[in-house]
């Protein structure tokens, strides 16, 4: 068997590491992995229930009975399923980011991931992006990037992301629930965003798309030997 190639991507939310990691996933024939939506599918299992996200009990309580699905698609994209039903689209919405951010601080919930996002990466070359997978998922991961830009910067994009769908957001709002969420993904005791000792950084506040491919696709084949 052909040695798998680990890729393992953190950084705040909006910095581009979807699209960015989805993209090079594609030009190297890797499976992208994204972790994100996964804690995205356990914030809506609580929000469908009525469950008040600050309440870790019930939480971790609703876990046993969730069964979390992460299937490919026709399209090669990422769907993910909850009991069986595909909710790729409902974890989007900007409510189930807040109840995403508030249960992925609860230890159990990460617990109950791990083995999910470990199996992923030891069947397939992947890359994997999220918070904590170069610091704690895949700490021998063979390559490791910390992708970030300035909040400012990453207001702006998803700014214009939401006007292009017909869903325009005022700037100062955006600004605020991301730092509110960078604030809540930098605090919590349970495997916190940062960067791993071994990653490398990667700033995007004044690269644009291409850019950053390029940067990210070096790094990858420079740690990787490709
Ligand atoms: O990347 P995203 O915005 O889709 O992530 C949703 C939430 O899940 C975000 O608040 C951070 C959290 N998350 C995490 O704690 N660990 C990961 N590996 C990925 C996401």
């Amino acid at each position: 068997m052909t040695k798998t190639i680990r890729v393992a991507i953190d950084g705040p939310s909006g910095a581009g590491k979807s699209t960015l990691a989805r993209s090079a996933a594609a030009r190297l024939n890797f499976l992208y992995v994204d972790t994100g939506a996964i804690y995205r599918t356990i914030g809506c299992a609580v929000r469908r229930r009525d469950i008040d996200p600050g309440d870790r009990a019930a939480v971790v309580a609703a876990l046993p009975a969730l069964d979390i699905g992460l299937t490919y698609g026709a399209d090669g994209l990422q769907h993910m399923e909850l009991n069986g039903e595909d909710v790729t689209a409902e974890i989007r919405l900007p409510e189930i980011s807040r109840y995403a951010s508030v249960v992925s601080a609860y230890p159990e919930v990460r617990a109950y991931l791990l083995e999910m996002q470990r199996r992923l990466a030891r069947e397939h070359s992947v890359i994997m992006d999220g918070r904590d997978i170069g610091t704690v998922v895949l700490p021998d991961a063979e390559v490791k990037v910390f992708l970030t830009a300035s909040a400012e910067e990453r207001a702006r994009r998803r700014m214009l992301e939401l006007q292009q769908r017909g869903t325009p957001e005022p700037y100062e709002d955006i600004l605020r629930a991301i730092q509110e969420r960078d604030w809540n993904d930098t605090h919590r005791a349970a495997a916190p965003l940062r960067q791993a000792e071994d990653a490398v950084l990667l700033d995007t506040t004044e690269l644009d798309f291409t850019q950053s491919e390029e940067a990210l696709l070096r790094i990858i084949r420079e740690r990787a030997g490709l």
